[in-house]
């Protein structure tokens, strides 16, 4: 997918080129457009040798009108292929041009030829921002329904304090996701998902743990914030990025999951448990490392608490998913996982099936839930079964409330 990076004549501007890299991570092809006092920020070097596209700093260039028109009218064809818009930083300038309608210069014209999404992150001088000119202007890009991104309150770089610096980058990522996906329909919702292993301590230097990456809590993760939700992610120990906007909350143990979890679960609206919790815990931790010697060594081994169940018990009206990883029977078995803890819907899939499951970038799951509906999801990247688990949740719901 391509999106322009509109970059302004801030101070911020800097903060532009790892904003490029940081879109570039997650897939995108991103396309800078610097304007003229930009340029005196950073260089559009900078963005040429980090994106590996043509930077384009004006509407005219110096080029003869030929050149102009051989190259087709590149504003339009920008705007044409291009899915999303995102400028950072947006200053006071950029923000009275577009609410306006000007265009004198490349990004402002693109802006008015562009018809896809927009995010505007602005950033400026703290008394700039408050300025009656500036709130008006916001408000003529909000009503737009553009997406609006900090700023952020803090420090600035001329000395004063308030609000006025460029958001969090991982913030304007996920805004550009969310703008990419165009899907707002878990705006307003605050989605709390477990994800990745647990590690049960033996002694301080071994634990037992097993082999979940994380992957699909943390697809679940991303897909719910790109879809316009507040995100927290309760994670065991895993080796994947944190999805751009999710606030993630580390654990290791059975039992830190349970006290993560449960703390959290009264802010969430929708409750997804995907980690690979640990059954069995070990009864006395060694303070010390256990020696080896030549005789047999057994471990006692105590139940950790069970989370869904817990949660289940309590859930009021908040949508309940939790997996089941299962070697056979599985639907058979994410049914009765379902109705013994009182889950709304029990994602189950098969961990020994090749190529999906643990550690895989690929999964193949049934959806089974407690309407009696049961729904094959064909083999698909995690990431697209993350977002069909979702389709799927808000109908539930919806067919859950209807029943009431
Ligand atoms: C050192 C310096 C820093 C500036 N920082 C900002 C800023 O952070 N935000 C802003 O809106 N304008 C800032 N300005 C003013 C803009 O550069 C100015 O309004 C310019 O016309 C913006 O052009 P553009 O919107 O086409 O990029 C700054 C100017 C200078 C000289």
């Amino acid at each position: 997918m391509h999106v322009v990076l509109g970059v302004g004549g801030g101070i911020a501007a800097y903060k532009a080129a790892e904003l490029a890299r940081s879109l570039m991570r997650q897939g995108y092809t991103v396309n800078p457009v610097l304007t003229r006092s930009a340029c005196e920020f950073i260089t559009p070097l900078t963005f040429a040798a980090l994106t590996g596209r043509k930077v384009i700093t004006d509407l005219f260039g110096n080029r003869s009108a030929d050149e102009i028109l051989a190259s087709s009218v590149e504003h339009i064809q920008v705007a044409q292929e291009n899915q999303v818009l995102v400028v950072a930083p947006a200053t006071a300038d950029l923000l009275a041009k577009f609410a306006h309608g000007l265009a004198d210069d490349f990004l402002s014209t693109l802006y008015l030829a562009f018809a896809g999404p927009v995010v505007l992150a602005p950033a400026m001088n703290t008394n700039m921002w408050n300025h009656p000119a500036t709130v008006a202007n916001m408000a003529t890009l909000r009503a737009r329904g553009h997406r609006i991104v900090g700023p952020d309150a803090g420090e600035l770089a001329c000395g004063t304090v308030g609000p006025g610096r460029l958001a969090e980058l991982d913030q304007i990522v996920a805004a550009v996701n969310a703008a990419a996906l165009n899907r707002d329909d878990l705006s307003g919702e605050v989605v709390l998902i477990s994800a990745g292993p647990t590690q049960e301590p033996l002694d301080p230097v071994r634990y037992i743990t097993n082999r979940s990456s994380g992957k699909m809590g943390y697809a679940l993760a991303e897909a719910a914030a790109a879809r316009g939700a507040r995100v927290i992610l309760v994670s065991g120990p895993v080796h994947i990025p944190v999805p751009p906007g999710v606030e993630i909350v580390d654990v290791r143990s059975a039992h830190e999951m349970r006290d993560a979890i449960v703390g959290r679960m009264d802010e969430a609206s929708i409750i997804i448990k995907s980690a690979a919790v640990a059954d069995y815990h070990v009864a006395n931790v060694s303070p010390n490392k256990i020696k080896k010697t030549a005789t047999r060594l057994s471990l006692d081994l105590d139940p950790t608490p069970d989370i869904l169940a817990e949660v289940g018990a309590r859930k009021g009206d908040r949508l309940l998913i939790g997996f089941a990883a299962e070697t056979n029977d599985m639907v058979a078995e994410a049914r009765r996982k379902m109705q013994t803890k009182k889950a709304d819907m029990v994602v189950g899939n098969f961990v020994n099936v090749a190529g999906t499951g643990f550690e895989s970038d690929l999964n193949e799951v049934t959806l089974v839930m407690s309407t009696g509906e049961t729904v094959p999801v064909a083999r698909a990247t995690k990431r697209e079964i993350a977002h069909t688990i979702f389709d799927h949740a808000l109908r539930l719901r919806l067919a859950l409330h209807a029943s009431q």
